[in-house]
């Protein structure tokens, strides 16, 4: 099982992550993990900080030569920015004022963190409370992602609705249909939103150009999709065993995200049952099959042999630049939010976000089920259990 824990503050020195569980000989370089990192930090409507950061993550131990060995995998990602916050972030006392920030913003984590740890200058939650830490995970999902490359699971996470406007042009399509979709929209409009909708492209940048005018914000949705997984991963014996609360967990915990969908998802609710579920069919050489994905790959907490299916709604940024209403937590009078650099829209950096989560969640899955303290091993249990499969 891969365990991680990430720690950092949003302008500090960096961030730090151990990963615990990763096989020995998987290959690892801070090239691959820079490559999901550096997808992180696109996205049409961002704000300035992605034009003067580029991260990249430093191997600090459990690689050598190129390998995993076994040993936990660190990683550090340096805040180029820190040289601009020394003094506000410093560790130790400094000598004179340092601004506080002390009218918390609605929709933020500063009121209820303040309040929880006793602060009103909402500096010591909000640093640790944004979603520069999703930087982190998507280093965590970029190892995750390479085991699955192992296990030949293929896995991308795109924008399906940014600001209400939604594309079914993904319909029917496999990762790499939509893919090639994704990059005539940035073709054709030079804008990078990771959504497949060549039509629609163009009212999102027209939402996403008027919010920037009118100092608003806007959220949207992501869909993170899979090729075929194995049946049987995840198990349905056990609450906290069960795949799709453990993926609604991690979509759940990327900062905004308030809501997720397994295939069709509510709307199974106004479909007749006779409709709704994925048809069983046998092929003979290939074993039980799906024609439809309806449920979103998931049956009693475990995969059905289908693509894994699942969208998260993200609400819209909560640094309002136009202000919101608040209070100040010293003074208490009333004012409104004050505006500290920040995005419009991050809905397709959250969908990079979305496939490390769900990447790591999915990729621990196949480590309960198949085990092994070498990838090697882990791919010869896959192996065997892709022949009884075959054969059930
Ligand atoms: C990729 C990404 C980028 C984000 N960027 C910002 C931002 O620039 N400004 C902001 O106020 N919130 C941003 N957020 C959302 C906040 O971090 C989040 O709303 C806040 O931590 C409160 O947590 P909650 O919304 O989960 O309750 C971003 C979220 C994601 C996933």
């Amino acid at each position: 099982m891969l365990r991680y824990m990430t720690a950092g503050e949003s302008h500090g020195k960096g961030l730090s992550v151990i990963i615990d569980g990763v096989p020995s000989g998987l290959e690892l370089s801070e090239d691959l993990l820079e490559q999901d990192l550096s997808e992180r930090q696109k996205g049409y409507g961002r704000g300035g900080r992605q034009k003067i950061e580029s991260d990249r993550a430093e191997i600090i131990s459990g690689v050598r030569f190129g390998k995993t060995t076994g040993a936990p995998v660190a990683l550090f990602i340096k805040n180029r920015d820190f040289e601009n916050w020394k003094k506000i972030l410093s560790a130790v006392p400094v000598n004179g004022a340092v601004k506080e920030f002390n009218v918390p913003r609605p929709g933020h984590a500063d009121l209820a963190g303040g309040i929880k740890y006793g602060h009103k200058d909402f500096r010591n939650v909000l640093e640790r409370a944004s979603a520069r830490e999703t930087a982190s995970r998507v280093a965590v999902g970029a190892v995750a992602k390479a085991m699955l490359k192992k296990f030949g699971v293929d896995i991308f996470g795109y924008v399906s609705n940014i600001a209400g406007i939604v594309t079914d042009e993904d319909m029917g399509l496999d990762i790499e249909g939509i893919k090639k979709k994704i990059s005539e929209v940035e073709k054709k409009y030079k804008a990078s939103l990771r959504f497949p909708g060549v039509d629609e492209a163009a009212s999102i940048i027209r939402m996403i150009d008027n919010a920037i005018k009118e100092g608003d914000t806007v959220g949207g949705v992501v869909k993170v999709i899979t090729s075929p997984l194995p049946a049987g991963l995840g198990d349905y014996t056990q609450w906290d065993k069960k795949l799709d609360a453990r993926i609604a967990m991690a979509l759940m915990s990327v900062q905004a995200f308030k809501g997720v969908e397994f295939g069709l998802g509510f709307r199974c609710s106004g479909i007749p049952g006779s409709l709704f579920h994925d048809r069983i069919r046998y092929k003979k050489g290939t074993g039980f099959i799906r024609p439809t994905d309806n449920a979103g790959g998931l049956e009693g907490g475990m995969t059905n042999g289908a693509p894994l299916m699942v969208q998260a709604a993200m609400k819209p940024i909560s640094t309002v630049r136009k202000g919101t209403e608040s209070v100040n937590a010293k003074t208490k009078n009333s004012t409104v939010t004050v505006y500290e650099r920040s995005d419009t829209c991050a809905v397709p950096a959250a969908s990079v976000v979305a496939e490390a989560v769900v990447a790591i969640e999915v990729c621990n899955a196949f480590m309960e089920k198949f085990g092994g303290d070498r990838i090697e091993e882990t791919v010869i249990n896959l192996e065997n259990y892709a022949k009884y499969l075959k054969k059930y």
